[in-house]
């Protein structure tokens, strides 16, 4: 199977833990150069410093707040001037839980920053890179809400909504040039934000966290959460030569749990 990166640039967001983090070893391992991006510079190095480089490879950092637009503008460009990317991995922190009804609507208006306007900034920003390479794969961390809403998470299912159908339209447009887009629905997969989501739940019912744990992992058959890796693995995959021939898909990576077929 023609796995390797060498010679590609990436761009991985959201990656100074979970599941960005598992995502740029996995590129990296392939023989990608990447750059890191998230908010927390000193752990952005941290995590570069780590990073497989089994084609001799440079890492490189770049820090950038999604929810504040001349942040996001600065990096879009800074990264374009380095040389653009062929490979965007494209990922950020979750919005908080909670029900839409109770939502405020402004809420909606900061989750559509940081899932969309951010991706679509870095897009564009990337795209004349891989244009010119005749290769491009953009790869969005999702949620299998896209697919069935989680009870709970009233803004994120929004927005994630939103996030899918914007991933195919660009699918649709940008095919010409080779450039694929695709969606990662990752199931619970063991991070900070799955322990904070099970906290709150077990907060909210006076639980032992253990105990929802144990019921969110009755819904999975499988038996298990997913470790940040297994989506790593499959992210790495879609940012390979071997899938070429996948573009505008949601693909769940969920230990079988969502029940849509
Ligand atoms: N874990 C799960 O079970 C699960 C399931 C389904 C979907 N997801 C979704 O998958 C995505 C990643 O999940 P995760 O569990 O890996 O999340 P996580 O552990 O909370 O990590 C989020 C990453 O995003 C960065 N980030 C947060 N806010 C940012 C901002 N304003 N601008 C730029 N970067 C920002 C964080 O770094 P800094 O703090 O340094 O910025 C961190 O590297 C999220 O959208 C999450 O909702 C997760």
């Amino acid at each position: 199977m023609r796995l390797d990166l060498t010679g590609k640039r990436a761009v991985v967001c959201g990656s100074t833990q979970g599941i960005g983090l598992a995502r740029a070893h996995e590129i990296a391992l392939l023989g990608a150069e990447v750059t890191l991006l998230a908010r927390d510079e000193a752990r952005l190095h941290e995590a570069a410093a780590a990073l497989p480089r089994p084609a001799g490879q440079a890492h490189a950092v770049a820090v950038a707040d999604f929810a504040v637009d001349a942040s996001l503008r600065r990096a879009a460009e800074s990264l374009a001037d380095a040389g653009g990317a062929q490979i965007l991995v494209h990922n950020t922190g979750g919005p908080p839980p909670g029900q839409a009804i109770d939502a405020d609507p402004e809420d909606f208006v900061r989750a559509f920053r940081m899932h969309i306007v951010s991706g679509h900034a870095l897009v564009q920003a990337l795209l004349p890179a891989m244009k010119a390479a005749k290769y491009g794969r953009v790869i969005n961390i999702v949620s299998t809400s896209v697919r069935q809403p989680i009870p709970g998470l009233g803004v994120s299912n929004t927005v994630r909504g939103a996030v899918a159908s914007w991933a195919k339209t660009l699918s649709m447009e940008l095919g010409r040039h080779n450039v694929t887009v695709n969606n990662i629905l990752p199931g619970y997969t063991e991070t900070e934000r799955l322990r904070s989501l099970v906290n709150g739940r077990a907060a909210a019912r006076s639980a032992d966290p253990k105990a929802v744990a144990d019921e969110l992992r009755a819904t999975i058959p499988l038996g298990r959460f997913g470790e940040a890796a297994e989506i790593g693995a499959v992210a790495a995959f879609l940012a390979s030569p071997a899938a070429s021939y996948v573009s505008g898909q949601s693909i769940a990576v969920d230990g079988g749990r969502t029940s849509t077929i």
